[in-house]
């Protein structure tokens, strides 16, 4: 068995450093930046006028002061949102650490709606190598669009068409094999996370859809099924485990030898993993 004394486990920070600052923020990302982390995870979702935004939900309820689907509203009425306020300090009282991230209203870009372009501008001044893997979000409901216009940008960043998938700073995730298969279509050697909340009896020889490298399990799968790892290895496939916040679990990622684990707490879990 391989374990985190024989190989680095990439940290990648879930929404940024989402523990501490709101999800999907730049100031999320650039806490996650600053932290150390290997990677960045966002989600993307179009607009009503075509633009990729890093929302989770299909409203924007929970995560702003507007209301509203993402793919009914325009980009500029997200701009006039704050996705920042709704993450409020005060649930940090009585907590053994308090965050080192705060919300400061001048700052406004730090807190707006954060486009997939500004990300990647973000990623491409960190000043080091931070990888990017991008999670297409309800792709079906816009009949490849979502691909498209990810696959263009990308093109602007000289980053959709890597020498191979091993080299690539970003790779596109989806729980939809369907959009991957897209994105693989038009560009074979971006890699491909396939994202699992369960494992269906077809996969569970430890091979994915057709073209897909990486496996996405849940950490709920490797806690009830921790062999499926070595079945996922066995078949070629590098393991990316979602969502890793607890000490036990990263304990349990560590043991089993992941290569990477997607973590809403980036800081906390480079120091457990003694980095
Ligand atoms: O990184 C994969 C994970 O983000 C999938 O779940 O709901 O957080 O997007 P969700
Ligand atoms: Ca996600």
């Amino acid at each position: 068995m391989t374990n985190a004394s024989q190989q680095r486990i990439q940290v990648v920070a879930h929404r940024g450093a989402s523990e501490e600052a709101p999800e999907h923020t730049l100031a999320a990302y650039r806490k996650a930046i600053e932290d150390g982390a290997d990677a960045l995870e966002c989600d993307v979702r179009l607009t009503a006028d075509g633009h990729l935004v890093c929302v989770h939900d299909r409203r924007i309820n929970r995560t702003s002061n507007g209301r509203g689907a993402v793919s009914a509203l325009e980009l500029a009425d997200l701009a006039a949102l704050d996705f920042g306020s709704w993450k409020d300090p005060g649930q940090w009282r009585g907590r053994p650490e308090a965050p080192e991230w705060e919300h400061r209203p001048e700052d406004r870009e730090a807190t707006s709606v954060l486009t997939l372009e500004r990300l990647l501008e973000l990623v491409s001044d960190a000043g080091r190598r931070v990888e990017l893997a991008v999670e297409t979000k309800h792709p079906t409901r816009w009949a490849g669009q979502v691909e498209e216009r990810l696959l263009r940008l990308l093109k602007r960043f000289g980053l959709d068409a890597p020498a191979s998938p091993e080299e690539s700073p970003v790779r596109i995730m989806s729980f939809s094999a369907r959009s991957l298969h897209r994105v693989q279509a038009a560009s074979p050697t971006l890699p491909t996370v396939y994202l699992m909340q369960f494992v269906s009896p077809r996969l569970r020889d430890g091979r994915l859809p057709a073209g897909v490298g990486i496996a996405g399990p849940s950490i709920r799968i490797l806690r009830s099924h921790p062999s499926y790892v070595e079945r996922l290895r066995r078949s070629g496939h590098r393991v990316h485990v979602w969502t890793v916040d607890d000490p036990s679990d990263v304990r349990l990622c560590a043991e089993l030898g992941v290569d990477a684990v997607i973590t809403n707490r980036p800081q906390a879990v480079l120091r457990q993993l003694g980095r």
